[in-house]
């Protein structure tokens, strides 16, 4: 189970049940968002914003893919089943007056990103839009605007390019469903064969 010249032998494939997105397949459509998204701010700066920590990846190479004057800032959320989303991690910049591109990893029933905005537009930025490399169309709840969309995927968990299953697999190359037997192991220790290191939530 080789990918290109990547090894992905320490990655455990046995637990890859199909992949979704080649690493070439990913990088090709990064390089075109970044040249729409360069096309679109022709003339302007603008500030990117990450939810960590999905987005470490794709933020990395999409910023490199555009070719404009650009700050970088992070916000994580955490989710508690009581309280809700809440802001664990706030934004370093001012962003009032500024115009923010808000970069997710995905977009499922699209009330985390519901949330993010609400909270972003309340700092009046001069312009607010996301760009989400990955859409899960069909899961859809609130509507939500996403100008740039990487990929439409079906309804499947999906792991890999910064996106994890109990925080693992976020290192994998390219992006794909794993099987089910990995998610019916959950919690019992053994998702990393042989390592006997424990999936931390
Ligand atoms: P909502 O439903 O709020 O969900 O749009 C978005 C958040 O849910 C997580 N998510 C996933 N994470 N593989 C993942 O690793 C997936 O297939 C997946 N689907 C949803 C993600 O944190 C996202 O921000
Ligand atoms: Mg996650």
């Amino acid at each position: 189970f080789g990918y290109g010249s990547v090894d992905i032998t320490s990655l455990r494939p046995d637990q890859i049940e199909r992949v979704l997105l080649s690493p070439a397949e990913i990088q090709r459509r990064v390089a075109e968002l970044g040249q729409q998204i360069s096309t679109d701010y022709a003339g302007e700066s603008l500030v990117l914003v990450g939810v960590l920590k999905g987005i470490t990846f794709f933020l990395a190479d999409l910023a490199r893919a555009i070719t404009r004057p650009l700050a970088i800032d992070y916000l994580q959320l955490s989710r508690d089943l009581r309280e809700g989303v809440a802001i664990r991690k706030d934004l370093d910049l001012d962003i009032r007056g500024k115009h923010v591109l808000l970069v997710e990893d995905i977009v499922n029933t699209g009330l985390t990103l519901d949330f993010i905005m609400r909270v972003l537009r309340e700092r009046e930025p001069a312009s607010l839009e996301v760009c989400a490399l990955l859409d899960k169309a069909e899961r859809r709840l609130v509507s939500v605007p996403v100008k740039y969309v990487g990929f439409t995927i079906p309804n499947e968990f999906v792991v890999g390019y910064g996106l994890d299953y109990r925080e693992l697999y976020r290192n994998l190359p390219f992006i794909c469903v794993l099987k089910r037997e990995v998610y019916e192991a959950n919690g019992n220790g053994h998702l990393i064969g042989g390592t006997g290191q424990e999936a931390a939530a």
